[in-house]
């Protein structure tokens, strides 16, 4: 191996650059030869692309053969070099790695994907291609496949009718649940229909306060929350035109956990910042603010999810821990905000945050009112908080349980039992 990399220094001599981009795409060369669509670039499309770029779904192109692929190469360079494709605009770099909904690329695969799109995006020998991807055909609820069954409850929106051309629509029903008894929730999930997938740019449902994005979500063993006897549910989707006229639903999807049994912790959810947002919230024009706001934990705390909430000036937005001896820690930063995208980031288990009572959240939330912001309308207007799109704001979902003290030693017990036997 060092050997190779002092033969491609020789090659390559005098650009340092191309040797150390060579490190990362070690994996591709390993296999002889350069980056090929066949080989190296087709899998990773199948495992990171496909389940919106194919046809029929939320993307605008299908990107399921080298034909689909071509044309967009120099986009999908850009794209996924700038951290916006896959829509997981996590940092890489600081905070906490490991989230059960993950789709992004690794640095490995968008190097890949760069490296080919320079070398002229060549297509390789066909006979390396993967075999197609089977993707169910007809509607199928994720968590239901986690979970071994259908839901127990499924309360849909309001349709609506989407013109063929026109302004984007925010379409806000309130429905009723029909539910008579009490229940606790174990998962949820939102989906549009087959085909208002190509309208809904992000659909999110509101059960007892909780926003739900649409992967949904499933919460840890023994942790659940209420659904309350005739609870409504709101809904809140974001839809554009395509060209053609169409209709569509969301679905929300429950699962309950049995009727007899009451899971030990109650998920809790908490906008975290907004009310100091409202007081301070000042974004002057031809600027890059930054603003903070602070929320102390009264009791021991487990983080479950994190999702930052700005609109079109939004830039980043970073959530630390300061423990109640000083000690700051940067759980998440999403650098690459964007508003469209909804993202939820939720912690795998053995990594989300294990709060101490007496932590202070910091929060830190960076605007940015220049012509530099590509989704800016404006850079000449000031702005200040506000509901509609062109205001702005900032806060973060958290979603978290709260521990008794000594399950929080036992966790926090756990953790290091795990982390020093990793490290044998
Ligand atoms: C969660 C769904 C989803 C995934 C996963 C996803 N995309 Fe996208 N992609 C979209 C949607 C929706 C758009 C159009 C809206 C936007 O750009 O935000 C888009 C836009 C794009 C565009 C810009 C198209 C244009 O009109 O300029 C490119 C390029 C792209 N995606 C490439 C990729 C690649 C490559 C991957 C995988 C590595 C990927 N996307 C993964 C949903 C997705």
């Amino acid at each position: 191996m060092r050997q190779t990399t002092s033969v491609s220094r020789y090659r390559y001599s005098g650009s340092l650059g191309l040797v150390v981009f060579f490190a990362f795409v070690s994996s591709a060369f390993a296999q002889g030869g350069d980056v090929t669509f066949a080989r190296d670039v087709a899998p990773i499309f199948q495992q990171k692309c496909e389940a919106c770029h194919r046809s029929g779904q939320m993307a605008p192109m299908s990107l399921t053969t080298y034909q689909e692929v071509r044309p967009w190469a120099r986009a999908i360079r850009e794209k996924v070099v700038a951290g916006d494709m896959p829509p997981w605009h996590m940092s890489r770099t600081t905070g906490i790695q490991k989230f059960v909904n993950d789709i992004s690329l690794t640095t490995d695969q968008v190097q890949t994907i760069a490296r080919w799109v320079d070398i002229g995006a060549p297509l390789g020998n066909p006979e390396d291609l993967p075999p197609a991807k089977a993707w169910p055909s007809g509607e199928r609820w994720r968590m239901g496949d986690l979970l071994g069954r259908e839901p127990d409850l499924i309360v849909t929106s309001t349709p609506w009718t989407q013109p063929a051309t026109g302004q984007d629509q925010w379409w806000q029903p309130v429905v009723d649940s029909g539910t008579t008894e009490d229940r606790w929730i174990k998962a949820v999930e939102v989906r549009p229909t087959l085909e208002g997938r190509r309208i809904v740019h992000h659909g999110n449902s509101a059960l007892a306060e909780f926003a739900v994005g649409k992967s949904g979500e499933i919460y840890p063993d023994d942790t659940g929350r209420l659904f309350e006897a005739g609870e409504k549910v709101s809904f809140d989707i974001h839809y554009h035109s395509v060209g053609e006229e169409i209709t569509d639903y969301l679905s929300v999807g429950v699962w309950f956990y049995p009727k007899d049994v009451v899971p030990k912790y109650v998920v809790r959810h908490s906008v975290m910042g907004v009310f100091q947002a409202m007081d301070t919230f000042d974004l002057p024009p031809h600027t890059v603010t930054k603003h903070h706001a602070f929320i102390p934990l009264e009791k021991p705390t487990r983080m479950l999810s994190y999702q930052p909430h700005m609109h079109v000036r939004g830039k980043s937005m970073s959530i630390e821990a300061i423990y109640p001896n000083g000690r700051v820690e940067m759980l998440s930063h999403v650098e690459n905000f964007n508003f469209n995208w909804h993202v939820n980031y939720v912690y795998a288990d053995d990594v989300s945050p294990l709060l101490p009572a007496g932590t202070m959240i910091k929060l830190t939330a960076w605007h940015d009112n220049t012509s530099a912001n590509r989704a800016n309308p404006d850079p000449t207007q000031w702005v200040g908080w506000g509901q509609r799109s062109y205001d702005d704001m900032y806060h973060a979902h958290v979603r978290y349980i709260e521990l008794a003290e000594e399950d929080y030693e036992a966790l926090v017990r756990e953790r290091r039992r795990a982390a020093a036997g990793d490290s044998d």
